[in-house]
């Protein structure tokens, strides 16, 4: 038995092919094109494993991706490919039409393909699922209520809109071809291997390279954030026991604004930067006025994102009746192991912040 995952290689990904190894020898087959947010040293531990095989790969890819299918057998396909920075989406949105929308489609039609082939109860068994965002459900006013599975459609960016049409096609491949697919739709995440292109690891990143930290508009903007292991346990539960069909809204219940995610970062940077690293804090602290000293100090209020969603809320009491799952990470507990994870992998944090990365934060930030 195997399941493929695509776009393994990046933050979430990678994160759920270490929770899926750790609790099952089952093999994961890893598909992924490896563009700039996709790191196949992430995992370089497995790849002497028999139960990890990676492949690259493109998900638009049809006659490729049918023949690894075929090739493989695996009983679940589990689809993390996208591009997903919000930002990017604005600046340049073609990938995100061609990888979330085409490629979805070509993925959807591969899988298809090989489930019709499948027979008996391998033909039963088999599962697609699906992973999106909350944020193709737009965006909430103070004190309304959370997302819930049935709320409208309304993406604001081009990454929203074209995650909303992929979970669209996803839909209608159930609908009117029966193919058993899951969807699920998640909050932010946050932890171990995130690109520092996100909110949480480019302040740490900026702010241990003495750089200032953007906080768009006000700061006041408010997600949900979500240990990324409580999403990839998430994953597991609907996996193995969703509804054929059926939606899942996965959350935090974690509702935090922008600007308190950026001062709990300063303050365990204050207290958890080692000893060597202390320099780097004074020398930073003797720049500013004694009454903004330390990394806070560093906090820039920078222009707007445009059609920046003002708040996104997670009702995630669906999956915790139906199938039994709860967030085990409390803020507190996730962001401080984040923030550790990211002192002790400065490597992994260099390697990736070279080229291509240097010419996205100039194009964007200068
Ligand atoms: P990521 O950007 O870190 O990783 C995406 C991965 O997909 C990379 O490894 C990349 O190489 C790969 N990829 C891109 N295009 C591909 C293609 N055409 N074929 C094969 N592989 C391709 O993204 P992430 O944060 O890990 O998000 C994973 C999924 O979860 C996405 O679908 C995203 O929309 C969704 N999601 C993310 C969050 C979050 O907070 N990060 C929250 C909710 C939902
Ligand atoms: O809600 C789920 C979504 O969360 C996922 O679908 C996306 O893939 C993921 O990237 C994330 O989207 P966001 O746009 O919410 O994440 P990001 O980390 O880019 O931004 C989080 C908030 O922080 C957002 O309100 C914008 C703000 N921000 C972000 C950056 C990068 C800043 O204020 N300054 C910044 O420099």
């Amino acid at each position: 038995m195997s399941i493929l995952v695509t776009g393994g290689c990046g933050f979430i990904g990678t994160n759920f092919i270490f929770d899926w190894l750790a609790q099952s020898d089952e093999k994961v087959i890893n598909l992924d094109l490896l563009t700039y947010a996709g790191n196949r040293l992430n995992l370089s531990t497995l790849e002497s494993d028999p139960r990890y095989q990676f492949i690259e790969g493109d998900i638009g890819d049809y006659a490729s991706l049918l023949a690894r299918l075929q090739e493989y057998r695996p009983r679940a396909v589990i689809n993390f490919a996208a591009e997903s920075h919000v930002d990017r989406s604005i600046h340049g949105p073609e990938d995100f039409i061609q990888t979330n929308i085409v490629g979805t489609f070509r993925l959807l039609e591969a899988v298809r393909a090989y489930w019709r082939q499948l027979e008996g109860d391998a033909k039963a068994a088999f599962r697609c699922l699906h992973v999106s965002t909350d944020e193709v459900y737009g965006s909430l006013e103070a004190g309304e209520p959370a997302f819930s599975e049935t709320n409208r459609y309304q993406p604001n960016s081009p990454y929203s809109a074209s995650k909303a049409s992929s979970d669209h096609l996803v839909r209608s491949y159930y609908h009117t071809y029966g193919l058993p697919v899951l969807t699920t739709n998640c909050s932010n995440n946050y932890g171990p291997y995130q690109f520092p292109e996100k909110l949480i690891p480019l302040m740490i990143h900026n702010a241990l390279a003495g750089e200032s930290l953007p906080i768009y508009g006000d700061g006041q903007q408010i997600r949900d954030w979500l240990y990324v292991s409580d999403h990839c346990s998430a994953i597991r539960s609907v996996l193995c026991a969703g509804k054929v069909g059926e939606v899942y809204n996965i959350g935090g219940l974690n509702e935090i604004t922008n600007i308190d995610i950026v001062y709990t970062v300063c303050d365990l940077l204050e207290e958890l930067v080692p000893e060597n690293m202390n320099s780097l804090a004074s020398a930073i602290n003797s720049r500013r006025s004694p009454q903004a000293r330390g990394f806070r100090g560093l906090v820039t209020y920078v222009a707007d994102r445009p059609g920046h969603d003002r708040r996104y809320a997670i009702d995630a009491s669906k999956i915790g009746r139906e199938l039994d799952w709860r967030p085990e990470e409390t803020f507190e507990s996730g962001i401080r192991k984040t923030v550790e994870w990211y002192l002790q992998n400065q490597s992994w944090v260099e390697a990736i912040t070279s080229g291509e990365y240097r010419n996205w934060i100039d194009t964007h930030y200068r």
